[in-house]
């Protein structure tokens, strides 16, 4: 299938999103789309396929000037669509979830949950899934319903595949697969779309590239006739000099110890401390039981056995609150769960953590509230007209940013950030990393949960990998490799 998107135009209110979008996808290629936070990216596709109109410009398919009515339509004639915010119904399985709207039945209308079941455990092979398809979606992690959206599209045999932010959380092994099945289907002709922040797999995986600024074209080249420097100055329009802000920690008294943490099944025996000013960082495989740890020191899950001693005092946080109490701020990896309402304006999600900062007795100081909220959409280039802005209205990395907005004017002690940068651009990346380095300037101390190696070697101070529930090693910042940590994280000594 060939498309052609040419002069692209769409509004939102007075927010001109695109503003003459140019793209052109040819049959078989695996074509990256790029741009910052809020570019357009998501918006372009979803009026290719339907869900949002487009205001003005031409959509020609093989030759045809074809829209599509909905997404549906689309994904009738071949074009699907993964998309950046996961759409799995929690209450429902994971084999509903697999073929819903498009359950196969028999000629009496029966379901026919034996053929599901076949296509399904056909697609998981391939991709080396193993989820229980009866188990409810709700119950799956971040990775494992990425996996099942990915598994949901291939399964609709398109001819054209827009995966929007794929890998954002899924491991290294997960990521091996999916490459293994894109680069099968390219060699069958299907043509992917394929939009990350991640620029390592921008130019292992991708035939050609277009980059897109402020609703506009800027480039569409070859991935061989490009390099990392040249995308991020299309993408910024500006030099980016170094991708990681250079750190000098100066680590003082323990902070936080944690002793023997178990919770059966999930974590067992794990023991770390961590100082002010430090950032210890998390690596491991999805599903190690990182986040399940950080849960548990938080209070939103329960432990079996551990201790927990907090400036050097034995404490038992059974809920967030007692958390947040004694210092600890929790960054979640599931924003949309955890982290954001998404009906409140920036401004309100960005102030409810702080209350008790703008109202000491109960009246909120609405200047300093305001100024807080505009100096963080400043530093984080929160890209939106105003902070009264509906949270939900914002692109996927904005709203990111809006969840470690929330917790920085709170003034944790300790901050616990899962997979803090998920889904954020290379500029606005290093903008954290920066704001990290604020913090621990000032004492804080960041345990950075993330599966993005070079995140991991270039923010932390010391590095614990988890495999299977347990730690399995400690490496200072000087003897961190990707290597050490790849052979700790799959159980290697
Ligand atoms: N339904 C909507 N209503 C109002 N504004 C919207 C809506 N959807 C998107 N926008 C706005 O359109 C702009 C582009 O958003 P889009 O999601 O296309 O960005 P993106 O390039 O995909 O960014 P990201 O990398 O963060 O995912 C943003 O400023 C966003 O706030
Ligand atoms: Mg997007």
């Amino acid at each position: 299938m060939h498309i052609t998107m040419r002069n692209i135009h769409k509004a939102f209110g007075q927010n001109q999103v695109l503003a003459g979008v140019d793209f052109d996808l040819q049959e078989g290629e695996v074509h990256a789309l790029m741009g910052e936070n809020g570019a357009g990216k998501s918006t372009l596709m979803n009026i290719l396929t339907g869900l949002h109109k487009r205001d003005k410009g031409t959509i020609i398919i093989d030759g045809k000037e074809t829209y599509f009515a909905n997404p549906k339509e689309a994904e009738q004639h071949g074009v699907a669509f993964i998309h950046q915010e996961l759409n799995v119904w929690p209450d429902m399985t994971v084999l509903e979830n697999l073929f819903i709207g498009k359950e196969l039945r028999s000629s009496f209308g029966l379901l026919q949950t034996k053929e599901m079941k076949a296509l399904a455990t056909e697609q998981f092979e391939k991709l080396a899934v193993s989820i229980p398809l009866d188990q409810e979606a709700g119950r799956c992690s971040v990775g494992q319903q990425q996996m099942i959206e990915i598994a949901k599209a291939l399964m609709t045999n398109a001819k054209v595949i827009i995966m929007d932010e794929p890998t954002a959380a899924l491991t290294e092994r997960e990521i091996e697969k999916l490459f293994e099945v894109m680069n099968a289907l390219r060699k069958d002709g299907v043509s992917i779309v394929y939009i990350s922040h991640r620029m390592e797999e921008i130019f292992t995986m991708c035939d050609r590239i277009t980059v897109m600024r402020d609703g506009k074209t800027v480039d569409t080249k070859p991935i061989p006739g490009t390099n990392f420097d040249e995308v991020v100055r299309k993408m910024v329009g500006r030099e980016l000099t170094d991708r990681f802000p250079a750190r000098n920690p100066s680590p003082g008294e323990t902070v936080l110890e944690v002793k023997n943490l178990t919770r059966k099944g999930v974590f067992e025996n794990a023991s770390f401390s961590i100082c002010t000013g430090e950032i210890v960082g998390i690596s491991g495989l999805m599903g190690a039981g990182r986040t399940e740890m950080m849960r548990a020191i938080f209070g939103l899950d329960p432990l079996d056995s551990g201790e927990i001693w907090v400036n050097g005092k034995k404490e038992v946080i059974k809920a967030p609150h007692e958390a947040v109490k004694l210092g600890i701020g929790f960054i979640t990896e599931d924003r949309k769960d955890e982290g954001l309402v998404l009906d409140f304006s920036i401004r309100e999600n960005m102030a409810l953590p702080n209350l008790v900062s703008f109202a000491p007795k109960g009246i909120i100081d609405q200047k300093s509230e305001q100024d807080f909220v505009d100096m963080l959409i400043k530093r984080l280039t929160i890209k939106t007209e105003s902070s009264e802005t509906r949270a939900g209205n914002l692109s996927g990395g904005n709203q990111q940013k809006i969840v470690i907005a929330k917790w920085i004017g709170i003034g944790p002690k300790v901050l616990i950030l899962d997979e803090p940068t998920r889904g954020v651009d290379v500029g606005a990346k290093r903008e954290i990393y920066q704001l990290m380095n604020e913090l621990t300037d000032r004492g804080v101390a960041i345990i950075m949960v993330s599966s993005e190696l070079p995140e991991i070697l270039g923010m932390s101070d010391r590095v614990l990998v988890v495999h299977e529930g347990k730690i399995s090693g400690e490496l200072p910042r000087s003897e961190a490799t990707q290597e050490k940590i790849m052979t700790l994280a799959t159980g290697g000594l």
